[in-house]
């Protein structure tokens, strides 16, 4: 493929149909991506680091209990009114951005909780034949460049295929994350040579953990048909990814920026005495 005839990331799938069991019991009824980070809530974050990338269309894969979301990106006449009339003008604005100017937001129900590979699956009828991005919204990522544009920056400079977030992690954290192995590993970009879920450090083929951000070639869906349910009966992202290497040229990119693991309670809280810090509120 060159660079040329290259279609541009224009969309990105936001998997948030997961059950959120680490967050119990605040995630009975909401949705972990409506914890709220400082005053966001992470989904609005991943959200916004889409629109940095440049990208117009959000596609939601939701599920039970996910309501919430549908309705933060959601028009709210009475709350604009109330706002306009009392002159909160920049509360109006806060409420009027969640969503830019020109951002669609879609939402694709996935019906059961088959796992990661299958939520993105359910996507594929609006993603159609374009490349897309995915974001994890749990991995709350703080960097100067948009983590996803990152990304997307990469796969124009190798003129298409696939690109994979990673991050290097202590050796014995090998058994939390997908772990990659390269061509190159000591180069910031390397292409993909193999993805394998939570090795045991005896075996991990390195430090690289992939992180959640993506952006894939359609080719992928292909792949994503075919993967037959792994461990807990779910549907693996990383097992399509390690079937379509052969085909897709993949490439994983260390990205340059802090990411906070916001699925567990320990990245939740550092993620908020971060942002906090940033955000000029005194930490006692
Ligand atoms: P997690 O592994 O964090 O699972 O999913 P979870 O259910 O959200 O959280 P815990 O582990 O029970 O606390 C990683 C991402 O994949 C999405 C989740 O919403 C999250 O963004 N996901 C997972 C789905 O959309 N559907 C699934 O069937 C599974």
């Amino acid at each position: 493929m060159c660079g040329s005839d290259m279609k541009p990331v224009r969309k990105a799938v936001f998997p948030v149909s997961g059950l959120g069991t680490r967050f119990l019991p605040a995630t009975k009824a909401m949705p972990k991506e409506m914890l709220p980070v400082v005053d966001m809530p992470l989904i609005q974050y991943a959200v916004a680091e889409a629109v940095a990338a440049g990208i117009k269309e959000m596609v939601f894969v939701t599920g039970r209990t996910k309501r919430a979301i549908e309705d933060h990106f959601d028009y709210y006449p009475e709350l604009e009114r109330e706002l306009e009339e009392k002159g909160k003008d920049d509360l109006l604005e806060l409420v009027r951005n969640i969503v830019p100017a020109g951002v669609k937001c879609v939402y694709v129900r996935q019906p059961q909780p088959l796992g990661l590979g299958h939520a993105v699956l359910c996507a594929k009828p609006v993603v159609g034949s374009e490349p897309f991005a995915v974001i994890l919204p749990d991995d709350l990522i703080d960097a100067e460049n948009s983590g996803i544009g990152q990304l997307t920056a990469v796969r124009e400079a190798q003129g298409g295929g696939a690109v994979i977030a990673v991050q290097d992690v202590a050796p014995e954290d090998t058994n939390k994350y997908g772990i990659v192995s390269v061509d190159d590993q000591g180069c910031q970009t390397s292409q993909m040579r193999g993805i394998i879920e939570k090795p045991d450090p005896k075996v991990a083929p390195s430090r690289m953990a992939v992180i959640g951000r993506y952006v894939f070639e359609p080719k992928i869906f292909d792949y994503l048909e075919k993967v037959k349910p792994g461990v807990g009966g779910e549907i693996q992202l990383t097992d399509a990814i390690a079937a379509s290497l052969d085909q897709i040229p993949t490439f994983a990119h260390r990205f340059e920026g802090t990411r906070f693991d916001c699925g567990s309670k320990q990245g939740f809280i550092d993620a908020t005495v971060h942002f906090a810090r940033k955000r000029g509120f005194k930490i006692n």
